[in-house]
């Protein structure tokens, strides 16, 4: 079983040897923060304790199973917001006492990076991952499964964390991901030349404040002369230039890496934009791109329970006094 309560969605997931998926049950509190513009913390803790019991019970529901017949509890206990962690974290732990059953602590990212082993079965490392979360923006090489190496970070922003800014300035909502996207689909991308933060020469790092600022300018300036907004084309631009350096520099980290892989990670891999962006560089380039559906691109605990597989395998148990760590590393 997979239980994920970083955030804020309450989950819970069946998940047989890492491959196939019983059940996946998903509560999301999207409705509880809309208002707010934003995930509000404390409630999203409250939130958590209210549902787990229910959405653990409907995971085995669905998946047709006795608590017995449970092999072990993996949980996300970081990154994330510390009393949100501890829902889930304390839930895997009095079960895992229980019924007498490994504990494994997984990381939220790893966690995102193996809803990919989830969807292709088949897919084996090296390869370079490209992490686009709300929180996280990062380029990984996987020479294995027990060997990671981070390439290139957000020096910032995270992309996803972009997304919601700027559908917030457009009065989109939240989460503003799939409003942006959405919405662009009526823009023109080429309206306004936002600008590509490419660093130093070659850097695989990432940097989205400016973009960020840039927008919220011509948005302010827009108004203060009187002119229409027009959001469509500001959002489509504004994807376009996130896209743009997210494609690039993972491409030339697939190339640096000299892998034929590259798989996309987190809320933003969901994005239909990026993923027809991302398959067409690659494919000219020789390589190929692998992503999950998108209920496995954001938080899900399907892909906690996958992670936690591997990490059984390897017999990478932890001990009841595992505690949530909310600036959890990724490496
Ligand atoms: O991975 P995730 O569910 O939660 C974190 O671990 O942060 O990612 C949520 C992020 C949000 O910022 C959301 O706006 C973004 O993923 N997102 C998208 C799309 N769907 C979700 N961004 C762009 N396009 C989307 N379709
Ligand atoms: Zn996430």
């Amino acid at each position: 079983m997979g239980i994920e309560t970083s955030c804020d969605e309450t989950s819970a997931a069946v998940v047989a040897n890492g491959k196939i998926v019983k059940s996946n049950v998903i509560f999301s509190q999207i409705d509880t923060h809309q208002r707010f513009g934003g995930v509000v913390p404390e409630i999203a803790s409250r939130k958590h304790v209210e549902k787990i019991t229910l959405v653990v019970e409907q995971a085995m529901a669905e998946a047709k199973i006795n608590f017995r017949d449970l092999q072990a509890i993996a949980v996300t206990h970081g990154p994330g917001l510390a009393g949100a962690l501890l829902v889930g974290v304390s839930v895997a732990k009095a079960m895992a006492y229980a019924l007498k059953i490994p504990l494994l602590g997984v990381n939220h990212l790893v966690g995102h990076i193996y809803a990919n082993f989830l969807a292709h079965p088949d897919l084996k490392p090296p390869l370079v991952c490209l992490v686009v979360s709300g929180g996280h923006t990062s380029l990984l090489y996987l020479e294995d499964h027990q060997t990671r190496r981070v390439l290139g970070s957000t020096r910032d922003d995270a992309a996803g964390e972009a997304f919601d800014k700027i559908a917030r300035t457009l009065k989109l909502g939240y989460p503003g991901g799939p409003q942006i996207e959405k919405i662009a689909l009526e823009g023109d991308a080429s309206a306004i030349p936002f600008p590509r933060a490419w660093l130093e020469e070659g850097s695989l790092d990432f940097s989205f404040s400016g973009l960020k600022s840039a927008v919220i300018n011509f948005v302010h300036n827009a108004k203060e002369r009187g002119e229409p907004v027009h959001k469509a084309s500001i959002a489509a631009s504004f994807q376009a230039a996130v896209i743009d350096v997210l494609v690039e520099k993972t491409i030339l980290a697939a190339r640096r890496a000299s892998v034929e892989t590259v798989i996309l990670a987190g809320g933003v891999a969901a994005n239909n934009h990026l993923r027809t962006r991302m398959t067409g560089r690659a494919t000219e380039s020789g390589m190929r791109v692998l992503y999950p559906p998108p209920v496995l691109c954001t938080d899900n605990a399907a892909m906690i329970a996958c992670a936690g597989h591997f990490q059984y395998l390897r017999r990478e148990f932890a001990g009841l006094d595992l505690n949530a760590v909310p600036d959890l590393a990724l490496v």
